[in-house]
């Protein structure tokens, strides 16, 4: 677990707990939201949205990261009229977050995506729907006021993509996101360890699920989820939940490179991200790829395991990609802190994966809602307890590495 950091907890703090009650007001953190996740859902949903991949170092560095980071608070300066509002492809949005695209929502209730979109939407911020989500695109698109991306994994043959992309432009998409980094599937072997095989849940799993009804209901009520917006091209006997999530990933081709990168470029007018880079070089790369824009991260530490987290070559990173286009980061966060960590050390906005999803478990669109208000107010508070009024403000000089690990120099 992360560096110990509370002088209470260190030197023994009165018995504390989270609030795990169904008040989303009473969540007064993203932590509250998390414990009552824990709460309401099966083990086995917890080990998928919480794991990582192998050891799951990656996992622990994308908070310790965060952790060897400290402020450097001015004061004595105006700090009365304060605000979280950036841009986001050229348009106002109410704080430097993006939902980060994340499949198989509906493990988590029906209508998950939807729900994220909802909860995205009234909060102010784009959210991205991943090609793994279970709601067809064009009923995510039908929320109101939704800005909405998608996120692009390639599979089979061309024809899937550029169908996928055919109707991303028809049902309003503003900006299109390619996953780099998950054409061979990260080792979750927690994730693994509570099936038998690919498909079949182990005996204790099973029994798990059934002491959640309340899960049960609102996620189960109408069958197995699907994926929706890809189950056409799955053969038919590959239909089942899980099996069609290894269908597919046995598909993705392992030969994705810059080429295919170049030929979406060209089938795609509007704003393009690549999500998944953790090498200077491939930043580097990336920007004479014709792309808008950069996602570094680590997949939520899902992916290669003991790779460093996007914020270890942050500040690197935005050197290479100048003010030219935008740097997006994920992993790891949970704090209003931790974006402006973020933003200090580069970052143009940051996408948030667990945080937002622990609000969907625990209230649906209201939960998210609250996740991203919370991240604000947060943000909010802190920016003045650092002597600032505008996020423009931020830059590394407000920042102090606390220990060891060198940022990489590429
Ligand atoms: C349950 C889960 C499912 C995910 N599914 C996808 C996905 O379908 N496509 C994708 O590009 N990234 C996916 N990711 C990675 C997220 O987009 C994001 O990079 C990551 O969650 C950020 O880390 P955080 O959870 O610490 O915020 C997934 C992450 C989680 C936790």
């Amino acid at each position: 677990m992360p560096a110990k950091h509370s002088t209470a907890q260190m030197d023994g703090s009165p018995r504390r707990s989270y609030y795990t009650g169904r008040n989303l007001q009473r969540a007064k953190a993203v932590a509250d939201l998390r414990a009552r996740t824990h709460k309401l859902m099966p083990r086995f949903v917890l080990e998928y949205l919480e794991g990582g991949s192998g050891e799951e170092a990656t996992l622990y560095r994308e908070r310790e990261a965060f952790a060897e980071w400290r402020f450097l608070p001015h004061t004595l300066v105006d700090e009365s009229d304060r605000s979280t509002k950036c841009d986001i492809l050229g348009r106002e949005a109410a704080l430097p977050v993006i939902v980060a695209p994340t499949g198989l929502n509906g493990l988590f209730m029906r209508h998950a995506d939807t729900a994220l979109a909802e909860g995205a939407a009234r909060a102010g911020v784009p959210f991205v729907q991943s090609t793994m989500s279970n709601d067809p695109m064009e009923r995510v698109a039908e929320v109101e006021g939704l800005r909405h991306w998608w996120q692009l994994y390639i599979f089979g043959g061309d024809e899937i993509w550029q169908e996928l992309l055919r109707r991303a432009d028809a049902a309003g998409c503003e900006a299109l996101v390619l996953t780099t980094n998950s054409q061979i599937f990260g080792d979750r072997e927690w994730d693994a360890r509570t099936r038998t095989n690919q498909s079949r849940p182990t005996i204790p799993t099973m029994l798990d699920a059934a002491r959640h009804p309340r899960w049960a209901a609102s996620t189960l009520s109408h069958g197995m989820p699907e994926f929706a917006n890809v189950i056409d091209f799955v053969p038919k006997q590959h239909r089942g939940f899980f099996d069609s999530a290894f269908w597919i990933r046995q598909q993705m081709p392992k030969t994705l490179s810059w080429d295919d990168v170049a030929k979406i470029r060209a089938r795609w007018d509007k704003p393009f991200f690549v999500k998944g880079l953790l090498n200077l070089e491939d930043v580097a790369r990336a920007m004479d790829s014709g792309v808008d824009g950069i996602i570094l991260g680590s997949h939520g530490g899902r992916q290669m395991d003991w790779a460093a987290s996007a914020l270890d070559i942050l500040p690197r990173a935005r050197e290479i990609v100048g003010d030219e286009k935008a740097l997006y980061m994920s992993g790891g966060i949970r704090h209003g802190t931790d974006i402006l960590k973020a933003l200090a050390l580069g970052a143009d906005a940051v996408l948030t994966g667990r945080a937002t999803l622990y609000g969907l478990c625990a209230g649906g669109a209201d939960g998210v809602e609250r996740a991203l208000e919370l991240l604000q107010s947060q943000m909010m508070n802190e920016l003045g307890q650092l002597g600032m009024s505008s996020l423009d403000a931020l830059s590394p000089s407000v920042m102090t590495r606390m220990q060891g690990i060198p940022v990489p120099t590429g």
